[in-house]
Formats: structure tokens, C-alpha cells, sequence
């Protein structure tokens, strides 16, 4: 039953899927945390894979980068494999290091956007892109039961990784919107128009106004600290 960007059997996959953008970190998330994992799908190196975590079946595959290539996986796992929760696992720039520091663990209650995806399926009117509020309260219940500090708001989904007005970050943080991403406003899109259920975790890995960023150390060790908020968000 392949899809046009998916190889894997029907049934092959989790009812829930974890999604980083890149595909080799799905690799290593698989390794590193799920047992017998097993690959699913490959298509054009974006990789699928289900094994066990403490016993529960789990999914990881990535999503790429930016709204399309999001969309297109985030879709046909909902529409054609019936997937039903996306946790996608990813990073975000802070827009005001005194608000959000390198390695804070933000989940995205809300996500604007400069893209049109969601104005497309909603006759160019405004769609406010939420999480699902179950699995939200989950992951931030679960964090705080981890003692994992975490910051719940809005975030800013844009098409643009270089090249953004410095008048927009002005204006986002007037508006408390203090990261930016590329892909959730999406997935949240996808998710409400297939009936799943989707939240985005993000780690600041780099603060824009300022151009720092997290060495490969910090990286390691704050990812693995969202993936525990994630894995165990799964596991309820
Ligand atoms: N912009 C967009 N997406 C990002 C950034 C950024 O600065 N950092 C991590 N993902």
C-alpha cells in the first residue's frame, strides 16, 4: 500500500509517530531508545522506523525540512496509514535570548505563520494552528513530572530559514511569540484536517538576534532531554 513518498505496509506503523525533521536522527532515536526497532519505510532516505518503548509501539520518522515537505509525510501517515498522534521533536531559534535561552524546551500551544497553507484550506481566512490539547497537557504534566522545565506558547512557523526581517522579530516578541520554526503551523494544519491529534516540542537551538548557537555537547544533552518528555508524552 505504499504512498507516493512512504514504502511502508499497511500496519507498519504506530498509531503514534514521533517526527524530527532529519532522517538520520530518526535513525539514531530508533537506535538509541526504541526496542527492535525495525525500518519501515526509506523513500528518497527519509527514514521510518517502529520498535518498542517499555513495552508500547512506537513510530519515529522524520519530516524534513519546512511546512511542504512536513505536510506531505505528516499527511499520508494520518490519511492513508491512519496514524493517529504526531509528536514532532524538533528545534527553533529564539527570537529574545532574555525570554528563551539556548536548550530551553518550548511546546508550541499555538503556531503562527508567514505561509499560506492554512489560509489555503480555510477560504483565506485566518485558522488558529493548536495543539491538541490532550496530548499538550500530557507532555506538559509529564515534563513537569520529569522536572524538566518547560515553556508552553506561541511560535512562529516560517518558510524563510535565512533571511528573516528584523522588523518581524520586533514584532514577535511584542506579541510573545518567541520562537521560530518551520514546520508546525503545518503539521497542526494536517492534523485538524485528517482528525489527528498533533503537538509540537522544539529545543532553542540558536538565538537569532544574537547568532549564538548550541555546540554538538548542549545538543546532545538537551535533545535527549525533550526526547524524554516525548517518549513518555507517548507512553500515556
Ligand atoms: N529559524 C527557523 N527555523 C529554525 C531556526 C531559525 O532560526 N532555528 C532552528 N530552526
Amino acid at each position: 500500500m505504499a504512498t507516493p513518498h512512504i514504502g511502508a505496509a499497511a500496519g507498519d506503523f504506530a498509531d503514534i509517530v514521533l517526527m524530527p525533521g532529519d532522517p538520520l536522527r530518526a535513525r539514531l532515536i530508533a537506535d538509541t531508545y526504541l526496542q527492535g526497532a525495525v525500518q519501515v519505510t526509506s523513500v528518497r532516505n527519509v527514514f521510518g522506523y517502529t520498535g518498542l518503548y517499555r513495552g508500547k509501539r512506537l513510530s519515529v520518522m522524520a519530516h524534513g525540512m519546512g511546512i511542504p515537505s512536513a505536510s506531505i509525510y505528516a499527511t499520508e501517515l494520518v490519511r492513508d496509514y491512519g496514524v493517529g498522534t504526531l509528536i514532532r521533536i524538533g528545534s527553533c531559534g529564539s527570537v529574545d535570548a532574555s525570554r528563551l535561552g539556548l536548550r530551553d524546551i518550548v511546546i508550541a500551544m499555538g503556531a503562527c505563520t508567514d505561509s499560506k497553507v492554512n489560509r489555503l484550506r480555510l477560504l483565506d481566512h485566518d485558522f488558529a494552528a493548536i495543539a491538541d490539547f490532550e496530548v499538550l497537557r500530557t507532555a506538559v504534566d509529564t515534563a513537569a513530572r520529569l522536572g524538566k522545565p518547560v515553556r508552553v506558547g506561541n511560535v512562529f512557523t516560517t518558510d524563510l530559514f535565512y533571511g528573516v526581517q528584523p522588523q518581524l522579530l520586533a514584532v514577535l516578541k511584542g506579541m510573545n511569540v518567541n520562537a521560530v520554526e518551520m514546520e508546525t503551523a503545518g503539521i497542526y494544519g494536517v492534523a485538524a484536517q485528517y482528525g489527528a491529534r498533533a503537538l509540537a516540542m522544539l529545543t532553542v537551538s540558536d538565538v537569532i538576534p544574537t547568532g549564538e548557537a548550541m555546540d554538538a555537547e548542549a545538543r546532545q544533552n538537551s535533545f535527549h532531554d525533550m526526547m524524554e518528555i516525548a517518549l513518555e508524552t507517548a507512553l500515556q
